[in-house]
């Protein structure tokens, strides 16, 4: 192959697509494993520790693998427009794909609470970006609604589709291990890539490709966690805005996943998702936006449960550069400024 074809190409056997479907494909997936050893030091006994780098799709987060396949069976069924409401990343993927399928893409977003770079991205792929005055779940209710009375595709997780497509980074962790994790971390908030991964292990599974299923671990912001409170959050709250949702359109499924898996659900306070934020950038390299880091706070917080030896992955979700104002805001570093243009002033601010 002259190089990585996209998923759809890549796991065609195992997605619902036939020779009918066009593929709108920016050529997603074959996202890194990278080992975070300094991570795995703090848990002080003999640990693998991975993160699985999905902010290096196309549009920066695993969004793009369910959206290849949404909008290539959309197009496929003759749809001229998709709609979504989206914390960010699902509009920024949505709009990308939408147009380079030719279609149009409406998004719904909650304003005021959308990273930077995101809302920079839906704007310039050509989303038609509607900001409403309430939170994501309201918003999910609206597009649902629209998708019911108006001719618009729905590509929100609660689409088939999406969760086939990402079903594809459980496939890509067996792929480069050999063998599935014994442990997922994974951040949840509408609770559809949680529900997509253990589709993807399970499947891989019953097709000989690895001989073990990991516990699903999953972890939700503290003041956004109604899948461990048990009632939907009417107000949800945290700086991690990708995953500021109090009512998940995949509950039931994310439950099922958890108890099938013998996993467990968590919360994460925000101050802990900022010191694994902090840390995956400043020791390992690894750029990650505050949603995400929740897979490596969390799998922090309850390191007294992993068992020695066990190999561990945790899902990076979506690129860091999505979301400059927190980094600039809740890094360790200040950045010196005012310096005269010279040696000795250089010199003199760099400590010597
Ligand atoms: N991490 C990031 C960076 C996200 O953008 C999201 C969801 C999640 C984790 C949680 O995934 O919803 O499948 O449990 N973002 C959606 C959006 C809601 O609109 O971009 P989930």
């Amino acid at each position: 192959a002259i190089s990585w074809p996209g998923l759809i190409e890549a796991y065609r056997p195992y997605l619902p697509v036939t020779d009918q479907t066009p593929v709108v494909t920016l050529h997603e997936g074959n996202t890194p494993l990278i080992p975070v050893p300094a991570i795995a030091e703090q848990i002080g006994r003999q640990v693998r520790v991975f993160v699985k780098y999905d902010g290096l799709n196309p549009t920066g987060s695993f969004k793009d693998r369910g959206m290849t396949l949404a909008i290539s069976k959309a197009k496929e069924a003759g749809a001229k427009a998709v709609i979504c409401a989206s914390t960010g990343n699902t509009s920024a993927a949505a709009a990308a794909y939408a147009r380079r399928g030719g279609m149009r893409a409406f998004v719904l977003i909650p304003e005021g609470y959308v990273a930077l770079g995101k809302l920079a991205q839906a704007l310039l792929y050509g989303a038609e970006v509607l900001a409403i005055q309430g939170n994501f779940d309201r918003a999910l209710e609206i597009v649902r609604e629209m998708a019911e009375t108006h001719p618009v595709t729905l590509v929100n997780s609660v689409n088939p589709y999406r969760l086939e497509g990402q079903k594809t980074a459980a496939f890509e962790i067996v792929d480069v291990l050999g063998n599935a994790p014994d442990w997922l971390c994974i951040p949840v908030g509408n609770a559809g890539n949680i529900s997509a991964y253990w589709m993807g292990f399970c499947q891989y599974h019953q097709e000989g490709r690895c001989d073990r299923l990991p516990q699903m671990m999953g972890f939700q912001a503290a003041g956004a966690a109604p899948l461990i409170s048990g009632v939907p959050v009417e107000h949800p709250e945290t700086l991690a805005t990708a995953i500021r949702i109090g009512n998940p359109a995949n509950w039931e499924k994310a439950i099922a996943v958890k108890d099938a898996s013998q996993g467990a659900f968590n919360p994460v306070t925000d101050e802990e998702i900022l010191e694994a934020y902090r840390l995956l950038a400043s020791q390992e390299g690894v750029f990650c936006e505050p949603a995400s880091a929740a897979s490596v706070a969390g799998m922090l917080k309850v390191k007294d449960q992993i068992p020695t030896g066990a190999t561990v992955v945790c899902v990076l979700t979506g690129n860091g550069l999505k979301d400059p104002d927190s980094a600039i805001k809740h890094s360790a570093n200040q950045f010196k400024q005012g310096i005269a243009p010279d040696l000795t002033a250089v010199a003199q601010a760099m400590g010597f």
